[in-house]
């Protein structure tokens, strides 16, 4: 039985999922793989919890809201450079922070933390990596360590994992992917006969969008997650500004429903396709009409998709997989296992 240390950055959606998650499959971890997993610090924006010793959800949550005040355990102020203390090198960051995508920070930090210490990485943040992939790959494979990203590249549909395993040896000639589950389901209940303004409000009143919608209608989630893609599997370099992108926002109902009479739909695309120039690639994310022929047509609702074109092994799609924090929270436990896991 292999123990290893984790420290939690971010209690929120994800990170309490995660939280739950781990204590769900805890003996079906060890069974089956031989691992075990202690959270030895939980790190939030204004302090952390750490004690020395694994901690359980009754130390840092009451009715699984985060408990400060009054709490031994928790240490106000306290930062990720202290509470990743209490991890041993070879343990684990689980970076569940928000993805801010201009400085990629506090991921960028906690990530540099992390790697300075010996640990590895499982993020489902973007920040950081849309901002600096290239170098932290880089630093992670000299240093021995893995930064694991599948939570950060539409959640529990997997996507990396099939590019970079899946295809071995496979030449990618091109990448398709319905990334963003918010956007499709208003496209979805755009084609249904509803307009933007009532498919947005609908989407929200569901949970599906946020109340500021526009990271996902304005293509930015599926921009973010592409560029990961992207670097991952094609060896590029891209940050979000190499994105051509543009979103779905106050999409004409009359467009999609146009596509649907004639057995087409609409979908926000984001694609990597080999640049004119016959060198390199292009990065483009946009709404476009697509045929039934099309591997991603029938992916519909909160679903996601990708597709990847390749010389020898056909056009590969996968799609489905959560889109939730569970979804996101089984995406970072996946990554855990691959890499503690002996193969
Ligand atoms: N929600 C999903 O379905 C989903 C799916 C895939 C990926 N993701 C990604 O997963 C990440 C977390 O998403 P979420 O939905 O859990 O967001 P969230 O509910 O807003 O949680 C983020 C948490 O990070 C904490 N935080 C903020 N600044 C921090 C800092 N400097 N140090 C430590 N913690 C800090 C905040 O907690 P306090 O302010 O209370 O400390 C907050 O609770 C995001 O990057 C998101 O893009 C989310």
């Amino acid at each position: 039985m292999k123990t290893i240390p984790l420290i939690v950055a971010g209690y929120g959606h994800v990170g309490r999922a995660f939280i739950t998650l781990l204590k769900e499959k805890k003996e079906d971890l060890a069974v089956r793989y031989g691992l075990g997993f202690e959270i030895m610090a939980l790190v939030k924006a204004d302090g952390s919890y750490a004690t020395g010793e694994p901690l359980d959800a009754a130390s840092f949550s009451r009715d699984g809201k985060a408990w400060t005040e009054g709490n031994p355990s928790w240490q106000a102020g306290m930062k990720v450079s202290a509470a990743a203390a209490s991890v041993a090198a070879g343990g684990c960051l689980v970076d569940c922070t928000p993805s801010e995508l201009h400085s990629g920070e506090p991921g960028l930090s906690y990530i540099q933390e992390a790697l300075d210490r010996g640990l590895n990485v499982a993020t489902a943040s973007k920040g950081a990596l849309v901002v600096a992939f290239r170098r932290i790959m880089t630093e992670a494979s000299a240093k021995g360590l893995s930064v694991k990203f599948s939570g950060a590249t539409a959640a529990a549909l997997p996507t990396v994992d099939v590019g970079m395993i899946s295809l071995a040896a496979a030449r990618i000639e091109g990448i398709q992917g319905v990334l963003n589950g918010t956007s499709n389901y208003i496209l979805t209940r755009m084609g249904e006969g509803l307009s933007y303004a009532d498919a947005l409000q609908v989407a929200q009143s569901h949970g599906i969008a946020e109340p500021d919608p526009s990271y996902d209608v304005e293509g930015l989630d599926s921009a973010a997650k592409l560029v990961l893609i992207a670097n991952a599997c094609l060896g590029t370099d891209f940050i979000m500004d190499d994105v051509r992108a543009g979103g779905i926002s106050g999409m004409p109902a009359d467009v999609v429903r146009a596509a649907r009479a004639e057995g087409k739909a609409v979908k926000l695309l984001a694609a990597a396709s080999p640049s004119r120039k016959g060198k390199g690639w292009s990065l483009h994310v946009g709404p476009s009409v697509i045929d039934p022929t099309h591997p991603l047509f029938h992916v519909n609702g909160t679903e996601k998709g990708i597709t990847f074109l390749t010389d020898t092994m056909g056009s590969v799609t996968v799609t489905g997989g959560r889109s939730s924090p569970r979804g996101a929270a089984a995406a970072l436990l996946k990554d855990l296992v691959n890499i503690y896991r002996q193969l």
